[in-house]
């Protein structure tokens, strides 16, 4: 375990059996009609990785980015694109692929944008739920796993864009996140 954590909360084995059981039930849903798969950059790009290899039907993958400004920022409402997909996604079956849901208020962004684009149908697949610091009304469609409110970190999950190499998901020693500042700010979201 890397010394910076005080627990693994999933191990890489569980991470897999988790994104399995996700890939079986989106390929059932999806089987037929050519999904496209938009991860939400970065935190997304390791799950995403491994889902969209198991969903065993053709499907395509596409990535957004959006600003990250920091909690209060964020809470105004000023998420902005930095980057979107490269294709039109009228008339097409869209999951939107998160490696959390925290507040909630990247997604509620997100789907609102992407609503206006006319897709057949829109979800959202996240690895983790964090109901408990939930902003807004927002239920994922397919979740891997409800989690506490505790920092997380590993699997594309990060702190001052750390750690998201860790095959594992963990949980941050607070004396990392405390004493630690991100261009300046301190950083409690995870
Ligand atoms: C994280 C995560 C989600 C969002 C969830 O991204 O990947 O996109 O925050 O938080 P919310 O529900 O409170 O809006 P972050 O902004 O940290 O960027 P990153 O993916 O590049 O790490």
């Amino acid at each position: 375990m890397h010394q910076d954590l005080e627990e693994i909360l999933f191990s890489a084995e569980e991470i897999a059996a988790g994104v399995k059981r996700l890939g079986a039930a989106l390929a059932a849903e999806y089987r037929g009609s050519d999904p496209l798969f938009i991860g939400v950059l970065k935190g997304a790009v390791v799950f995403l990785s491994d889902l969209i290899r198991a969903v065993e039907i053709p499907l395509h993958y596409d990535f957004i980015a959006v600003s990250s400004y920091g909690k209060a920022t964020k809470s105004s409402g000023q998420v902005q694109f930095l980057k979107d997909v490269g294709q039109s996604i009228e008339g097409r079956d869209v999951v939107l692929v998160e490696d959390i849901v925290d507040t909630g208020l990247t997604l509620k962004y997100l789907l609102e944008n992407l609503r206006t684009r006319g897709p057949r149908t829109l979800k959202v697949c996240t690895l983790l739920d964090k109901p408990e610091r939930r902003q807004v009304e927002i239920k994922p469609d397919y979740n891997g796993f409800v989690v506490p409110d505790r920092f997380l970190v590993g699997y594309g999950l990060d702190f001052a864009d750390r750690y998201r190499n860790l095959p594992y998901i963990g949980v941050l020693k607070p004396e990392i996140y405390r004493v630690s500042s991100n261009h300046g700010k301190i950083r409690t979201k995870y």
